[in-house]
């Protein structure tokens, strides 16, 4: 793409949890760069994320990765228009690498620095190489530490439709995952395996709450959880595949339920799909299923979009740019920031 001389290029930094990431999207949509220096395997041998290891290695990385963004992007800093930086919800050492990287080169270039909630940064993902998809819609986040239902009303206004009380989906996957033997991080694992086994094998429980589109995964991951101890000290064989297919058919089956019926609800048929779980083949295949059933337009970033990203950040900061909201220095991390 050359780029025109009006064309708004946002430098996004994300820094929240355990990936180093920095990307440079241009007019809200197109991708110019997006790198993404994933600490996976050095957390792998902890069984899970390390907070203070996380954000000793944010600092190893992140002006590597911000270098090479721009360098990818073919841009130097004086080119871009703004730098957005998450600044909550996440670990707040973590977060404070990225975000203060991103007041540095604010300061340094004269540039408006912008600070970017984590999980808006995940709808706006839904923007990202699809100039089609445009709010009104319901945005369904399943990730690590989220697991919301959203209705965005326009760009930057959402209303909270439900959330979960305990576990988000990807930490019971990871959970459930790590009792199974299964490396970290659990999810990517449990869909290879659960591809062998049966999903109605095991009646795992499904939580009805009161509000029909909040969530509940801990008494599912406890009910697992208990499955496998309980033969364990029997001495029962167990069946890896079974226990993995029928513990993601009732996560699959709750995220989609109540998705559909988020979008009846507020009467959208335009349903987003975004966070880390969203890359899950099941939930994959069982949403386009029911969309295409109910005429529900249905998106799903590509996987590289789903996991975390500065792209999404980015393309989140684009839309405060053009309304002018601009953060100053005092801006900070808020590690239990709302949406
Ligand atoms: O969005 P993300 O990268 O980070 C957070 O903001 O939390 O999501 C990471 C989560 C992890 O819990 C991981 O196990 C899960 O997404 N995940 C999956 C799959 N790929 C990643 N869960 C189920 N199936 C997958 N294929
Ligand atoms: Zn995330």
């Amino acid at each position: 793409m050359s780029l025109a001389k009006d064309d708004i290029k946002i430098l996004g930094i994300e820094t929240s949890c355990d990936e180093t990431a920095a990307a440079v999207v241009i007019n809200g949509g197109f991708v110019a760069s997006n790198v993404i220096f994933s600490q996976i395997d050095i957390h792998k041998i902890h069984g899970g994320v390390v907070p203070e290891i996380a954000a000793r290695n944010h600092i190893g990385k992140i002006d590597i990765v911000v270098q090479n963004a721009l360098d990818e992007a073919g841009l130097g800093l004086n080119d871009i228009n703004a730098v957005a930086a998450t600044h909550g919800p996440g670990l707040i050492g973590a977060l404070l690498v990225g975000m203060n990287f991103a007041k540095g080169l604010s300061f340094a270039a004269n540039i408006p620095l912008i600070g970017i909630n984590h999980l808006e940064g995940h709808i706006a993902s839904a923007y990202l190489e699809n100039s089609n998809f445009t709010p009104p819609f319901v945005a369904l986040i399943v990730s690590g530490g989220h697991n919301h239902l959203v209705h965005v009303t326009d760009y930057g206004k959402y209303e909270v439709l439900g959330r979960t009380h305990d576990d988000a989906a990807g930490e019971a996957f990871d959970k459930v995952a790590r009792n199974l033997g299964l490396p970290y991080p659990g999810g990517v694992q449990i869909d290879r395996l659960a591809k062998e086994g049966g999903p109605q094998a095991i009646a795992f429980p499904r939580a009805k709450l009161e509000n029909l589109l909040d969530f509940s995964f801990s008494g599912l991951k406890s009910a697992v959880l208990n499955y496998i101890n309980g033969a364990k000290m029997k001495g029962q064989e167990l069946n890896h595949a079974d226990i993995a297919a029928s513990f993601q058919e009732a996560v699959v089956d709750v995220l989609v339920k109540n998705a559909v019926h988020a979008c009846q609800t507020v009467g959208s048929s335009k349903l987003a799909v975004v966070g880390g779980v969203a890359c899950n083949s099941r939930l994959r295949e069982l949403l386009t299923q029911k969309c295409a059933e109910l005429n529900i337009a249905l998106h799903i970033p590509k996987p590289i979009f789903c996991t975390d990203n500065a792209a999404m950040i980015a393309a989140a900061g684009y839309h405060h740019y053009i309304k002018g909201n601009f953060a100053d220095m005092s801006l900070n991390g808020t590690p239990s920031l709302m949406l």
